[in-house]
């Protein structure tokens, strides 16, 4: 049978002078392609920008009753150079620049580790007295007594709730900075009394104490029958202290139960500052300063850890690791406020208010 084979819609037979109906073909054929081709490049870039993440991390946190208030304490020093990063994702906040970091920057800040593996990068360079600024809210053993200048309102608002709550005076700053001779003093003293591997369990090694950072204080009790040791234990009305002082940027260093990670018995005497979005969390969550470290760590501006204390208190935390060889580019929010702080090991934990849209 003799078929005649059909011609397809848009056939156009090249070997002779086009027609209209060709012109008009060749025109579809164009503008079809042109279409799919539009339409293909838009849903690439679709897939490029959902591809960064998009949600903040889930580590998340129930609310708290916390009144707190930004503290005005200076930044890291920067160079003078500021560039804007228009690149940046800004899905978390609204405008981003870039500050230059010096390396040495890693060691300073609230939120510094120092432990058996990471020694006191300062020793006393902003330690004062507590003499002429502590409230009547607690006493001190002596003028001797000092602490970061930064943290000292911290501590009297503290202990004047606390006061203010139980009509009790009686807490007593032991120990707060303590040099690196006072500590080795100390260290070798505990070691002649009960040996080495006794001592190091409760003493840390000259260089490797928080207490030579300033940030740190031990307390024990006005009226303690056995002058000279710690009779501080956090009972009784001074459960409060222990349970609250997170509001106030105090953690409790060396809890039950995690030894193996600080490396130290429990001292349920020995506070440490590390301003109120680190304090909360690790409270919350019953964890140590190694382990938040470790899980800000994991996070990235683009995909950073929100701390919801409640309220308007929230907060996005990030990790910005730092060049050994060259200044270190740590993105931070243009317009919000942020605070900076190295960690003494690999980098910098930046702590950024959320932008509460209204
Ligand atoms: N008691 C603590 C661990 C210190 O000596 O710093
Ligand atoms: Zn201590």
């Amino acid at each position: 049978m003799n078929r005649t084979k059909k011609k397809n819609f848009l056939y156009i037979d090249l070997s002779k002078p086009m027609t209209y109906g060709d012109q008009f073909k060749l025109m579809f054929i164009i503008m079809f392609i042109s279409c799919v081709l539009f339409t293909l490049i838009y849903l690439f870039s679709l897939i490029g920008r959902n591809g960064k993440a998009d949600t903040p991390s889930s580590a998340e946190v129930s609310s708290a009753e916390a009144s707190y208030s930004v503290p005005n304490e200076e930044q890291p020093s920067v160079s003078s150079e500021v560039s804007q990063v228009s690149e940046m994702n800004t899905e978390f906040f609204d405008d981003i620049e870039t500050l230059h970091l010096k390396y040495d920057e890693i060691y300073k800040g609230d939120l510094i580790l120092v432990n058996k593996n990471y020694k006191c990068p300062s020793d006393g360079e902003n330690v004062v007295s507590l003499k002429d600024l502590k409230t009547d809210s607690y006493v001190i053993t002596d003028y001797s007594v000092s602490l970061d200048k930064d943290i000292i309102v911290y501590l009297n608002q503290m202990l004047d709730d606390f006061e203010e709550l139980y009509g009790e005076n009686d807490v007593m700053v032991a120990c707060g900075y303590r040099s690196y001779s006072n500590q080795e003093e100390i260290f070798d003293n505990e070691v002649e009394e009960v040996g080495v591997e006794e001592a190091e369990k409760w003493v840390a090694r000259p260089g490797y104490s928080e207490h030579q950072t300033g940030l740190v204080l031990d307390f024990t009790l006005d009226n303690d029958s056995e002058q000279g040791s710690i009779k501080y234990d956090g009972t009784d009305i001074y459960e409060w202290i222990n349970k609250n002082s997170y509001k106030y940027g105090f953690i409790l260093r060396y809890p039950v139960g995690k030894e193996e990670i600080t490396g130290y018995s429990p001292e349920p005497w020995h506070f440490r500052y590390v301003d109120f979005p680190a304090a909360f969390y690790i409270m919350q969550n019953e964890i140590t300063l190694e382990e938040y470290i470790d899980a800000v760590r994991k996070h990235d501006i683009n995909s950073p850890l929100l701390i919801d204390g409640g309220g308007e208190n929230k907060w996005y935390v990030y990790y910005v690791p730092a060049n050994e060889d060259s200044e270190t580019e740590v993105p931070v929010p243009k317009n919000g406020n942020y605070k900076i702080s190295g960690d003494n090991v690999q980098g910098f934990i930046i702590t950024a208010d959320v932008d509460i849209k209204g």
